[in-house]
């Protein structure tokens, strides 16, 4: 299958109880021949209203640490866990979250990165191991198959608490080192 056609069918996705209240799915954008992911939690109201990841305030914190590292959006791919908003934005109930794995799964396969970062706890622990502190272990890189997964603060957990933004920044740097080791094309405009 290929990308467009996965987008096509996401979008009229009703598998799961958050069908009913999203104004957009959110599938993902970036590009889908990087070597590099970003997977959020879910889509907030302004995402679900341009259909669009991480639009928000917290997009913009984003926008400004993959500038820290020199990556856009164009040079890599950034989806989430969830591609329908919660309501109230509240975390997305285990069921949603596996129901929707449907789709991400899919993207991962067709984007077969070697850097995935998941962003917060909830991709992280659904990503990278079901106790995932995002506390400690944020920054790690950590390899199953061909992929290397590190997991660090969500955005939004960084506008409510400015004193990880450091460790934060840390992480995105660790990030470049291991782009630069794993994926040095993705620094040489060149996508995979
Ligand atoms: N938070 C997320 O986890 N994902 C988005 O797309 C926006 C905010
Ligand atoms: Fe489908 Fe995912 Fe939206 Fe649920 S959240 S309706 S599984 S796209």
């Amino acid at each position: 299958m290929q990308f467009d056609e996965l987008r096509a069918q996401c979008e009229s996705c009703t598998r799961c109880g958050l069908c009913q209240g999203r104004t957009n799915v959110v599938f993902g954008m970036g590009n889908p021949a990087s070597p590099v992911m970003f997977v959020g939690e879910g889509p907030g109201q302004h995402e679900d209203e341009q259909g669009l990841p991480f639009v928000g305030r917290s997009g913009q914190l984003l926008d400004l640490y993959l500038d820290v590292i020199d990556l856009d959006r164009s040079k890599v791919y950034i989806a989430n866990v969830v591609k329908c908003r919660p309501p109230q934005n509240r975390d997305p109930l285990p069921e949603e979250s596996e129901t929707c794995l449907y789709w991400l799964r899919q993207q991962y396969k067709l984007i077969h990165p070697k850097i995935l970062v998941c962003l917060g706890r909830i991709a992280a622990q659904r990503l990278i191991e079901p106790k995932f502190s995002v506390t400690r272990q944020h920054g790690e890189f950590i390899q199953k198959g061909s992929t290397w997964f590190m997991g660090t603060y969500h955005p939004a957990a960084l506008l409510r608490n400015m004193s990880q933004k450091p460790t934060a920044l840390a992480d995105f740097i660790a990030l470049r080192g291991k782009i630069e080791e794993l994926c040095p094309e993705v620094y040489q405009g060149t996508g995979k």
